[in-house]
């Protein structure tokens, strides 16, 4: 039967025989992949052709059609050392040619256990020191939440109901995770799902909280240092210890997500560093591979640990997991990835990196009227774009955010905004040059869009 053909004899489903290859696959796309937080009635319009990514090289990516450019937001704030960096390369082969996967429910598996140590090694010693292995960001909180819940189940303190989270949050989309984000817009529908949640603008708000109330929580939970998805807005300094000090007169568990600030980004491995704030659990994702394959981590102590022991037949097992937890190619990128950072002595080099990225960021505020605030911590920054005559923000609406960065491509920039506020965070590999560069593009975007 052939039904793919049409009247005059085209072939019209299928790879598309009469459309050349790239055609082709652009239009399978707008025909079966559904994308992740994008409109597809605009994707699908015709004059959006979809850019399909097909190779990359330290921080540049190269389309299908061989255009080049910069990894302007580490491929949605994932990549660390750039893109076939050799050293992860090769970690990975050399497990793919030992296995791709096995289970860790009831077996271990060797980069794993190497990768548990590691990761430990990184903070100081008998602080954090038990590594449970999962997919992605969300998974990784979904998992030191039920930790924290059922924790408190086990020591008779299960009156300890209240997760306390931060305006403008964004912890990740299983129903779990979302429930504790403070951005209406991602979890509408579902917002009387999930946790229950006491929420505050700051941590001066919590401090107020009478003592009852506080002997009622049983964790906060906070992005340290900045809030990503909230538009790049950063926590004012000494806020972190704040919270632990109240965490710590409280009885109360605090969850650091470093989902997004994880692995150099901040200009430390790790934002808690900063304020030298060591948390009950820390949840590690996105850079944990160097950005190559999903892994997550939730990093916990002994006290925790130990509550959970027990005879077979107290139940007190940690029933949770996933098929692909502490998969070994993405144990094994991941060692690859923290092998880069002690031979390449990546984080020495990343003060003079970040200087001149706050250089180059703070400098688009001069070159272009359309930049009002410009928020930046280590090698991330979140750039406002302003009504120029009003000095006011834009009606979010008009996608302008979206328009900015979709035209910056045409400079040789891939990045995504947050509403109207363009975001840059390179991998840590990136130039002075290419940051030099990234900046440009977006002025010279800002101005095609909006006017000179
Ligand atoms: C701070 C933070 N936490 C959690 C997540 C969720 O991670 P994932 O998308 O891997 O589930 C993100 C994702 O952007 C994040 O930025």
């Amino acid at each position: 039967m052939d039904s793919g053909a049409d009247s005059d004899g085209v072939k019209s489903t299928g790879a598309g025989a009469a459309l050349d290859p790239v055609d082709s696959l652009r239009r399978l796309d707008k025909e079966h992949f559904w994308h992740p937080f994008t409109q597809m009635q605009d994707w699908a319009a015709s004059e959006d052709d979809p850019l399909i990514i097909t190779s990359g090289q330290g921080a540049i990516l190269t389309d299908i059609e061989g255009k080049e450019y910069l990894d302007g937001n580490s491929s949605i704030w994932t990549n660390i050392h750039g893109h076939r960096h050799p050293t992860i390369d090769a970690a990975i082969r050399d497990q793919l040619d030992r296995i791709a996967h096995c289970s860790a429910l009831g077996f271990s598996n060797e980069p794993a256990i190497l990768l548990a140590e590691k990761l430990t090694g990184l903070f100081p010693e008998n602080t954090l020191t038990r590594v449970f292995f999962s997919d992605n960001g969300s998974t990784a909180i979904e998992c030191a939440c039920r930790m924290a819940v059922q924790y408190r189940d086990l020591c008779g303190e299960s009156h300890r109901k209240r997760f306390v989270a931060f305006d403008g949050a964004y912890h990740g989309d299983t129903v779990g995770a979302a429930s504790l984000g403070g951005i209406a817009t991602f979890n509408g529908p579902f917002a009387t799902m999930g946790y229950p949640v006491s929420r505050f603008a700051e941590v001066e708000a919590l401090e107020q909280m009478s003592g009852d109330e506080a002997a009622e929580v049983n964790a906060v939970i906070i992005e340290p240092l900045i809030q990503g998805a909230a538009g790049m807005r950063l926590w004012p300094g000494g806020m972190l210890r704040r919270l632990r000090e109240w965490c710590d007169r409280h009885g109360a568990f605090l969850i650091l997500d470093e989902v997004m600030t994880g692995f150099g980004r901040t200009g430390r491995m790790f934002a808690c560093e900063h304020e030298e704030v060591i948390p009950d659990f820390l949840c590690l994702a996105k850079g944990l591979t160097g950005g190559y394959m999903p892994l997550a981590a939730t990093i916990t102590n002994e006290r925790v640990f130990e509550a959970f022991l027990g005879r077979y037949e107290e139940l007190k097992t940690f029933f949770y997991g996933h098929s692909y937890c502490a998969n070994p190619l993405g144990c094994a990128a991941a060692l690859g990835s923290l092998r880069v950072f002690e031979e390449e002595s990546v984080l020495a080099s990343l003060p003079d990196k970040v200087a001149a990225f706050s250089r180059a960021v703070g400098e688009a505020r001069e070159l272009s009227p359309h930049f009002g605030e410009v928020r930046q911590l280590g090698l991330i920054a979140g750039l406002d774009l302003i009504d120029r005559e009003t000095g006011g923000t834009l009606d979010w609406r008009r996608e302008t955010g979206a328009k900015v960065c979709r035209r910056a491509r045409a400079y040789g920039l891939l990045t995504r905004p947050i509403r109207d506020t363009l975001t840059l965070m390179p991998p840590l590999c990136v130039s002075e040059a290419q940051i030099h560069d990234a900046v440009a593009a977006l002025v010279r975007a800002a101005g095609d869009v909006l006017g000179k």
